[in-house]
């Protein structure tokens, strides 16, 4: 479900600790582009739609962060984790700094972290390897004798470095985020059958992670032309992911995808 409104006028009129967690991406703050304005305010709102025991997973650059960071301690959120997106290709303002091919999504929570939904998520690529053990023969004066012993690859713990491929080309938001990046943070920090909220919905992927996931998503986006897309896109459903009809147009969000 998708509202149309300021999130920080929104927020308030939703039914008070509803929902289990936030995912979501403001405005970064990071150009002078007239769209690309942090904003400040949502975590309090936000923190009044949420259950006590909650997480709030935020994108930004390091610099965007900042600001959210204090605000987060304001509102009793504490730090739990942060990962990194790392892109294909990047997004560089400045053509005399280090290719920027990254961005940041930071965890907070508040409540008891032992009590907090947490299911690790696995990916299936360990490497196989092969273990040398000395063996200790009969005493037959070989004593170099050893086995070797191959164990294979299989599920780890998902890397904090995760490697998604951008929007580019296929999003219908400038700042569209993958959808393959949203479904773990969804499964890890969500129960079945739990509730997200995301006030910056842009073009609610978000919603479509939660979808995938199998549990509910609830976005607001300010921009009507972006609540357009995203209620089309949401209406076609998720076989499609986030491919869209028209190539966006560099106009609002936080970071290029
Ligand atoms: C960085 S984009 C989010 C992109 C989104 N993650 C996606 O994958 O499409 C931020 C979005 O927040 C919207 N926005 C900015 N200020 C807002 C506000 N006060 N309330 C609601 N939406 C806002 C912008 O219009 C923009 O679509």
């Amino acid at each position: 479900m998708l509202i149309h409104g300021d999130c920080r006028a929104v927020l308030p009129t939703l039914e008070p600790a509803s929902f289990d967690a936030c995912i979501t991406d403001p405005p970064y703050g990071d150009t002078s582009l007239t769209w690309d304005r942090q904003v400040t305010g949502w975590i309090k709102g936000v923190s009044h739609a949420l259950k006590p025991n909650a997480c709030i997973w935020v994108f930004g650059s390091m610099r965007s962060l900042v600001g959210v960071f204090a605000e987060m301690e304001a509102a009793g959120f504490k730090y739990a984790q942060d990962i990194v997106w790392e892109k294909q290709n990047g997004s560089g303002f400045h053509n005399d700094r280090f290719r920027r091919v990254h961005e940041h999504v930071v965890q907070f929570y508040r409540g008891r972290w032992r009590e907090l939904f947490r299911a690790p998520q696995m990916t299936n690529d360990a490497r196989a390897k092969t273990v040398r053990r000395k063996k200790r023969p009969a005493h037959t004066g070989n004593i170099e004798a050893m086995a070797y012993t191959s164990v294979d690859g299989g599920p780890r713990l998902q890397r904090s470095v995760i490697r998604v491929a951008n929007m580019h080309g296929r999003a219908i938001h400038p700042t569209e985020k993958p959808v393959e990046l949203l479904v773990p943070l969804v499964r890890y920090s969500v129960p079945p059958g739990g509730r997200v909220i995301d006030p910056f919905a842009g073009s609610a992927s978000t919603l479509v992670a939660c979808d995938m996931a199998g549990v509910t998503g609830v976005g607001i986006e300010r921009k009507a032309e972006y609540y357009v897309r995203a209620n089309e896109r949401l209406e076609r459903g998720w076989p499609l992911l986030s491919v869209g009809p028209t190539p966006a147009s560099k106009t609002e969000g936080g970071s290029e995808v």
